[in-house]
């Protein structure tokens, strides 16, 4: 976050004209080594360090999302609920609360693919919460515990953002809709009021919100998550983006053409006045998978309907992952970082938003005297 005085920050930032209002990176980690529970910090899960923020945030980013696993947070002795493991929580809440501290955003993702137990084979294995006919399934009431707790410890904070859930996928999509409507109704129980990231089915692929994506009761999203209700109005779509030949994330070559994969959502989210928000997508260091990038952003930047990106990822524990952004030790940290996304950070200027985290330029807790409260790092009621 570059610095500006904060009644500068009020004026002249908040209200200016970029539609973009979040941009940043992934920062993976707090999610890794599944098989190892609840495995050991530093060795099989960690979180973004002061220096990682602050190199971020310096360059312009205003937005990082953490991943956490669910089974970290909530031990598999006490199950999935409102028994956190404090020692995990504290580590997170570390790099959370840092980053906000510092001006910056930070979505807490629960990366879980809609699952819970039994996780060492994630995405594809774990008992998918609230399948009441799988006994070892935790329930819909459950995760809604867990959020009615995890929202109570940082609604105060308003530049948390809720990722309530990463990339559901194989469920019938009408139990994605009850899960994140339970999820919603839980943290709006509490009186938190920070926006909330709703994700779909189909790994929350944007390039196929209006598609099936599986084989049994996988209708579209786009048929489904209309019924979502928040009655604050303050959420965004969770989006997800990858650019190779079956859409994982895995393979080095782009072979789908950006932006026409995301033609099809973008006239969804207009047609039906909803934002999005992209929190992962990647791509190879080349010059196909650059341009592939490059004409995202410049979609995102271009249609309203979108308000944020983060890329993935930066991380301490990625070592040579192809996708690494990670300050100074990345693979892609001097070609795809340096080349591709900072450019596109630092055309928006300084990215300090006030207020609480909100889905739209003018969200329903925006003006001034709200705005104050973010800018001068004020907590909110409750
Ligand atoms: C809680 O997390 C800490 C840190 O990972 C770990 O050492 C401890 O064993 C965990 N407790 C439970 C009950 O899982
Ligand atoms: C729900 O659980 C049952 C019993 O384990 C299983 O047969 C079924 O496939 C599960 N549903 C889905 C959508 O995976
Ligand atoms: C999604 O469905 C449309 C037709 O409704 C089809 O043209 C398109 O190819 C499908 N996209 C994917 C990614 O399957
Ligand atoms: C995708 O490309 C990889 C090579 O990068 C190839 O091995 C794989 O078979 C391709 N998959 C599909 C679905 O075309
Ligand atoms: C779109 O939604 C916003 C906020 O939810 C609302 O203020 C506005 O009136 C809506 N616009 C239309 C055309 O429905
Ligand atoms: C913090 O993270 C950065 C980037 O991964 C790394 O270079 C640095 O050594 C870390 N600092 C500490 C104190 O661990
Ligand atoms: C990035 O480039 C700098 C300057 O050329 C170099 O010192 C550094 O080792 C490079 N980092 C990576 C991760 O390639
Ligand atoms: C990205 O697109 C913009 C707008 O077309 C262009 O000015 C810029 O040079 C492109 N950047 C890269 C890295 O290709």
């Amino acid at each position: 976050m570059r610095v500006v005085s904060v009644f500068a920050g009020v004026a002249l930032v908040a209200f200016a004209g970029a539609e973009i209002l979040y941009a940043g990176v992934n920062s993976a980690g707090g999610e890794f080594a599944q098989q190892n529970l609840p495995g050991a910090f530093g060795i099989d899960y960690q979180f973004i360090n002061e220096s990682a923020i602050d190199f971020f945030l310096n360059a312009g980013v205003n937005t990082i999302r953490l991943p956490f696993l669910l089974e970290r947070m909530c031990p598999l002795e006490t199950g999935l609920g409102a028994t956190l493991n404090e020692t995990y929580l504290s580590e997170f809440s570390a790099a959370i609360t840092y980053i906000t501290m510092r001006g910056g955003y930070a979505i807490l993702d629960a990366h879980n693919y809609m699952r819970y137990n039994d996780p060492s084979m994630q995405p594809q294995s774990g008992s998918i919460i609230g399948n009441t006919s799988d006994p070892k399934a935790a329930s819909t009431k459950n995760l809604a515990a867990f959020w009615t707790e995890l929202s109570n410890r940082f609604k105060t904070n308003p530049n948390v953002i809720y990722g309530i859930m990463n990339e559901p996928h194989d469920m019938p999509t009408d139990l994605v809709l009850k899960n994140d409507q339970a999820m919603i109704d839980a943290i709006r129980g509490t009186g938190a009021q920070q926006l909330i990231l709703v994700p779909g089915n189909g790994f929350t692929g944007a390039h196929r919100w209006l598609n099936e994506t599986c084989g049994t009761n996988c209708t579209p999203n786009a048929d489904v998550l209309t019924a979502i209700t928040d009655p604050l109005n303050n959420f965004a779509f969770d989006m997800h983006l990858y650019f190779d030949n079956d859409t994982s994330g895995t393979h080095t070559e782009c072979t789908l053409a950006a932006p026409t994969n995301l033609l099809p959502v973008t006239t969804w989210l207009a047609d039906n006045n909803y934002t999005a928000f992209l929190s992962e997508f990647g791509a190879g260091s080349n010059p196909t998978c650059f341009e592939t990038l490059n004409n995202t952003l410049n979609h995102l930047e271009a249609n309203p309907q979108f308000i944020g990106w983060t890329y993935w990822s930066a991380g301490p524990l990625w070592g040579d992952y192809f996708l690494s952004i990670e300050p100074g030790e990345g693979v892609q940290f001097n070609s795809t970082w340096r080349e591709v996304l900072e450019p596109h950070v630092q055309s928006y200027g300084p990215m300090q938003r006030c207020g609480v985290s909100s889905s739209r330029m003018n969200g329903v807790v925006d003006g001034v005297i709200k705005a104050l409260e973010g800018c001068l790092g004020l907590r909110l009621p409750g």
